[in-house]
């Protein structure tokens, strides 16, 4: 194990919450959470909320991220927002999210060119991977996270990956936004196996020091009572939390596992 590796919980606001209702929670989060070195907390709100929320976050508790971003840093693209414009207003861009490749059409090609956008503009990637239920049932899982991790990482530099974060969220575990209680998660197995294979693919192609340094989240039905166990997987490095993070007491919950888990290994 890197102990190198921060531990990160992400909340991702997918499109909920506007400005004002944004503003609401992260002044919810910042009564609740107390500011833990060992622990990262970004959070990725409706891209409207960033310039407001950057100014108003207290940046020894949290980092914000971008929830998708164009990858032409300028020109005749109307309605898009290029990472270059997001620059000095977050840490992170999650990139290739299943809602973004099967809703927008993102293909392979394109998630490659964001991430390379993304580094170009000092954002670190936190790039989501994971098979749909018809290609777990189909046994294509190891090949669906190799063609993902592979192709997306293809214009990048093997010290660009070492900072990186791939989060695996097997499409068929996500919540539908609320009812993230009550839901498929995969087993510790199954998660254990994708964390290694996600290692196992980097280090291929950027060697043993890239595939130890990137940080490997889990996402999907994540809530505060399954955290904790989740968190206790081996070489899982956090997670990217859904439905959860719309809700103080959930996503601070998670926080809090994540905290205690650090201070039990320390
Ligand atoms: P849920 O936690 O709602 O399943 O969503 C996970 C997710 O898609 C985070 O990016």
């Amino acid at each position: 194990m890197n102990t190198q590796r921060k531990t990160m919980i992400v909340g991702n606001w997918k499109e909920h919450l506007n400005v004002s209702q944004s503003s609401l929670l992260i002044h919810r989060l910042h009564e609740r959470i107390k500011t833990h070195r060992s622990v990262e907390v970004v959070l990725a709100p409706t891209m409207l909320a960033l310039q407001p929320l950057s100014v108003q976050i207290d940046r020894r508790k949290f980092r914000l991220a971008a929830q998708n971003a164009y990858h032409i840093d300028e020109g005749a693209f109307t309605g898009e927002v290029s990472f270059s414009m997001l620059q000095d207003l977050v840490h992170y861009g999650i990139i290739g999210h299943s809602d973004r490749r099967n809703k927008f059409n993102e293909n392979l090609d394109e998630v490659c060119s964001k991430v390379a956008a993304a580094v170009r503009n000092n954002i670190m990637p936190i790039l989501c991977v994971g098979e749909s239920q018809t290609e777990k049932l189909a046994g294509e899982t190891n090949r669906v996270i190799h063609d993902q991790v592979v192709t997306a990482l293809a214009n990048v530099t093997a010290k660009e990956v070492q900072s990186m974060v791939i989060a695996y969220e097997p499409v068929w575990a996500l919540s539908s936004g609320t009812d993230f209680m009550h839901h498929a998660t995969p087993k510790p197995d199954e998660i254990l196996s994708a964390i290694n294979i996600i290692r196992h693919n980097v280090k291929e192609l950027y060697g043993v020091s890239a595939a130890s340094s990137i940080r490997v989240l889990y996402g999907g039905s994540v809530n505060a009572s399954s955290a904790y166990d989740l968190l206790n997987i081996k070489g899982l490095d956090g997670l990217l939390v859904g439905g959860a993070s719309l809700n103080y007491h959930e996503f601070s919950g998670i926080v809090d596992a994540a905290f205690r888990k650090q201070q039990e290994e320390a």
